[in-house]
């Protein structure tokens, strides 16, 4: 089954735009394109219902229903139950609050395993919880040269001190995916919580958290089509050892445990809007049927991701030919469509500054995983390094463009 891209592109309503259809887009992991269901359900919920939801008139209760088929959706989407979802601004806040809602876990003594490879967001946290606590931050380093982090490394550090690993689905530089399943495998004996970060992985594939053994789950709906929000799987039997982060007199609801500030209530609303995206997906691509949500998300999820990986290996292609530094895997096995680059002749700047001129949308940066460039010797951090990331809606002919304005340039 082939992805129909024009389909694709039909629902997203930057590609009606003059701009939208100008600019060959290869900044998604910084953020992703909202589809039209999710604009449209924002819509709605300002322009029918912005009010405070839950009261006792109509207006309000549409704004609590909209909240409420949001926030199921999520659920249905993911598979899980809505006690174990929680809803905060943004996947740094939602890591913030676990960490700090795991006191009485992480106690003097303990200790916490942070992988460098993460994104600052799976690390700081951690470290300031530790050093409240009197517990050690170990670091699971990665491999200078390619920046993987290899399991014998993990199995060496890993002890009955251990409370939490906390560690990268896929990494947003190196595109690499880490065996999540493997993971939880070495440090089940010692009785520690998984801590994963999706954020660079959901936009790829759905998660399916049916086959994940993590304890926490972790990514961003800004980044998969959706608002500007995060979204967070804690497993009841972890949720359970917790130190709710809400009002005392709400714990008895179990999904606001770890809310403790209460997200833009019309962005929960438009969550739907994920939801409805992939099932349109699904419709058109399979058939319109009755199947679970999880399950035409999955499937549609498949078909994405097979088209992008397809895209993404012809850059790397391109890419080889180049004189540039490609950090991590240079194919395209088990890997993300994320590349990072840098050149010896010029700046990363310099190198979005030409694709732009090409009408290709990059970034440089660090993208806020500091610890993993620094440690993989990247000369200057500000400038860091290009990053194309794909999404399933770029175009061979955006591929190709990327090429061509390199190609110019060395
Ligand atoms: C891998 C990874 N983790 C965490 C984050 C933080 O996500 P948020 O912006 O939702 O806090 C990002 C953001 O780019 C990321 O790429």
């Amino acid at each position: 089954m082939q992805l129909d891209l024009d389909f694709i592109r039909q629902q997203f309503p930057i590609f009606q735009t003059e701009l939208g259809q100008k600019i060959g887009f290869f900044d998604n992991a910084g953020g992703s394109y909202p589809a039209a269901t999710t604009v449209n359900r924002l819509t709605d919920f300002y322009t029918n219902y912005k009010v405070q939801p839950y009261g006792n008139n109509p207006i309000a209760q549409k704004a609590g229903e909209a909240m409420d088929l949001g926030r199921h959706t999520m659920a249905e989407l993911l598979h899980v139950s809505i006690d174990e979802l929680t809803i905060g601004a943004s996947s740094t806040q939602n890591l913030n609050t676990l960490a700090a809602a795991c006191k009485s876990i992480v106690t003097k003594g303990t200790e916490v395993i942070v992988s460098e490879q993460d994104h600052e967001a799976n690390i700081g946290g951690w470290e300031r919880l530790c050093r409240q606590q009197g517990a050690t931050l170990s670091i699971w380093k990665v491999d200078p040269q390619s920046g993987e982090l290899w399991l014998e490394d993990l199995e060496k550090l890993i002890s009955d001190k251990t409370k939490v690993v906390a560690v990268t689905h896929s990494s947003n530089i190196i595109g690499t995916i880490n065996p999540i399943n493997e993971i939880a495998k070495i440090i089940e004996p010692y009785g520690s919580r998984l801590v994963v970060d999706g954020v660079s992985f959901a936009p790829h594939e759905i998660p399916n958290l049916d086959e994940l053994k993590a304890d926490a789950y972790v990514f961003s709906t800004y980044k998969t089509y959706g608002t500007h929000q995060g979204v967070m799987v804690v497993r009841k039997n972890f949720l359970g050892d917790l130190d709710p982060q809400c009002h005392f007199f709400n714990r008895s609801i179990h999904y606001k445990w770890l809310d403790s500030a209460g997200p833009d209530h019309a962005s929960i609303a438009a969550l739907a809007g994920i939801g409805e995206y992939f099932s349109a997906v699904y419709d058109h691509h399979f058939q319109a049927d009755d199947l679970p949500l999880h399950e035409k998300a999955r499937k549609a999820s498949h078909i994405m991701n097979a088209y992008e990986q397809m895209i993404c290996a012809q850059l790397l292609d391109g890419l080889r030919e180049l004189p540039l530094r490609i950090y991590g895997k240079n194919t395209i096995e088990n890997r993300e469509a994320t590349i990072s680059m840098r050149s010896e002749k010029y700046t990363s700047k310099e190198m979005v500054d030409a694709l732009s001129n090409y009408n290709i949308a990059a970034k440089n940066s660090h993208f806020y995983a500091y610890r993993l460039l620094s440690t993989m010797k990247v000369k200057d951090l500000d400038d860091g390094v290009l990053r194309l990331s794909l999404s399933h809606y770029n175009s061979l002919e955006e591929v190709n463009r990327v090429l061509e304005a390199l190609r110019k340039l060395f």
